[in-house]
């Protein structure tokens, strides 16, 4: 017989052998001994004749005669196995994770491979990696949302890219904006600057008269129906739909540069001829129904808005700039307040935006809470989420956490409906730490499995779990000393002491 020269051994013995397996094994043992004495005596006599191998011998054919020397009597023959990757993980774990690719830019390091981690949406979405290019931020106070948004911004604009960040409550990215050459819009107390949100926005080359005209009455309408909706807390009815429209067709046609307060004189007193356009009711008719509305739009130009978006603007938008950001800071009120502020704010910037050749740009919404809480406001996010796709743009979105979605409207409401749709729509989704009792939140929402809504408690300031189309990964955000001292949110914090002059 051919000596088999395969030589396997069980590494593995369950501690819990019965008696007569222990029995069996002994035996097993004295046989292998008695047969390796046999084997080494026989090499012994062979030792003595001349040998004709050249080759030393580096271990014996059976291995050595010792105990624990893996030695195995016969051969193991083991059928294929087949296993799911669950299993196979824990069997062969020393497989690591690929990442992404190279492509954009750097973010930090994979905790579970230790490689670094590169993102680029634009990228990922034309591999079919991802199904649209925006993304979702969400984590406690102070784990390091705005730092990785910084981050992502200003690394981007290295690459090429242009960066809005069209309302920033805190005003913390303005130093950002200064650093890489780009320009801050501070509206608010102190400050004469003037928003027009009526302002049509520079015309893409190429769009016909009939086109544009429509792109922007659109606009216009969808706008001012946020508005009145978010001031009324509750929908517009049919027949306010049909007095807004009436007083933005009035005063489009009569006035070069229509403005907020014109539509409001409108409503509130519709000119003779308004009376006369099929459908619109009656002079009369009109002035009832558009009442309330009138009203409510009416804060936006008197009252505690005045002076911020009631006539032509006084600033322009330079989307050639590497960043622009609208610094709200100064302005103070309800959070419904300043949601219609960043509204109006935004409403105006994405005008400027809305030009498919004007290259790769990220919309960063900082502390985005304060706008998804707003049923109106959602709405005009998510149609403004599904046009940007087209024009080139990734929505960055950043929240507290995921309930803030469920704070809109209730429970069978087409709001709440529309919150989780924005949520859908964003293909990635990044979570930091998670306030305590939300993590359960979390991991509904976003559809997490276990092992990943594992990881959520034990994140530290700058770790998130990022959810990339159908793929997981733990990423420790890495910034420079340059960088952390240009986006640290917490230096005012220290600075600030009794009696200090430092805010
Ligand atoms: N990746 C990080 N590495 C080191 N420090 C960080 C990191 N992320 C955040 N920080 C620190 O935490 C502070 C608060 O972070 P910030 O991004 O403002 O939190 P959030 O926006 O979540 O409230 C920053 O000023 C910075 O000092
Ligand atoms: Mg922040």
């Amino acid at each position: 017989m051919a000596n088999p020269r395969v030589h396997t051994s069980v590494i593995y013995t369950s501690p819990q052998r019965g008696r007569a397996r222990r029995r069996e094994q002994r035996a097993l043992r004295r046989a292998t001994k008695a047969l390796a004495a046999q084997r080494e005596s026989q090499e012994s006599t062979e030792s003595q004749k001349p040998s004709r191998d050249p080759r030393p011998s580096m271990l014996p054919a059976l291995g050595e005669n010792r105990p624990e020397a893996l030695r195995q009597l016969r051969t193991l023959s083991l059928p294929a196995h087949r296993a799911t990757s669950d299993v196979l993980a824990g069997a062969y774990p020393f497989l690591a994770e690929a990442g992404l690719g190279e492509a954009g830019v750097f973010i930090g390091q994979d905790a579970w491979s230790g490689g670094g981690f590169c993102f680029d949406p634009w990228v990922l979405y034309q591999n079919g990696v991802l199904t649209n290019p925006n993304c979702l931020l969400a984590g406690a106070v102070g784990k390091g949302k705005s730092c990785l948004a910084k981050s992502i911004a200003t690394r981007s604009i290295a690459l090429g890219r242009r960066v809005y960040v069209p309302g920033d409550p805190k005003g913390e990215w303005t130093a950002v904006a200064k650093q890489v050459g780009g320009a801050t819009i501070a509206l608010g107390a102190g400050t004469r600057n003037r928003l027009n949100p009526l302002d049509p926005g520079p015309r893409p080359a190429g769009v016909a008269d009939e086109e544009w005209l429509a792109t922007v009455a659109m606009r216009r309408r969808t706008l001012l129906g946020s508005l009145a909706e978010s001031a009324l807390g509750r929908p517009l009815s049919a027949v306010e739909h049909t007095s807004l429209d009436t007083a933005l067709g009035t005063v489009v046609s009569t006035d070069d540069v229509p403005t907020l307060p014109r539509v409001v004189e409108h409503l509130l007193s519709p000119a003779p001829s308004s009376g006369h356009e099929p459908g619109g009711g009656s002079v009369a008719e009109l002035t009832r129904d558009g009442r309330e509305l009138a009203h409510a739009l009416r804060r936006l130009v008197a009252g505690d808005l005045a002076g911020l978006f009631d006539g032509p603007s006084t600033v322009g938008f330079d989307p050639d700039l590497p960043m622009v950001t609208l610094d709200l800071s100064r302005i103070h009120g309800s959070d419904q307040l300043t949601a219609m502020v960043m509204t109006c704010a935004s409403a105006w910037m994405e005008a400027a935006l809305t030009d498919p050749d004007a290259g790769q740009r990220w919309i960063i919404y900082d502390e985005a809470w304060r706008l998804i809480r707003q049923p109106a406001l959602l709405a005009r996010m998510q149609a403004q989420w599904k046009l940007s796709r087209g024009y080139g743009i990734a929505n960055l979105l950043v929240i507290h956490r995921l309930s803030d979605l469920d704070a809109v409207g209730d429970a069978s409401s087409g709001a709440r409906a529309i919150a989780h749709g924005l949520l859908a729509d964003c293909a990635t989704k990044i979570v930091y730490q998670q306030e305590p009792g939300e993590t359960p939140h979390a991991t509904k929402s976003l559809g997490l499995t276990s092992t990943e809504a594992a990881q959520l408690p034990d994140l530290r300031q700058g770790e998130g779990l990022w959810h990339v189309g159908q793929r997981a990964f733990i990423i420790r955000h890495l910034a420079t000393d340059a960088e952390l001292e240009l986006f640290d949110t917490n230096a005012r914090m220290r600075t600030r002491s009794p009696g200090s002059a430092a805010l």
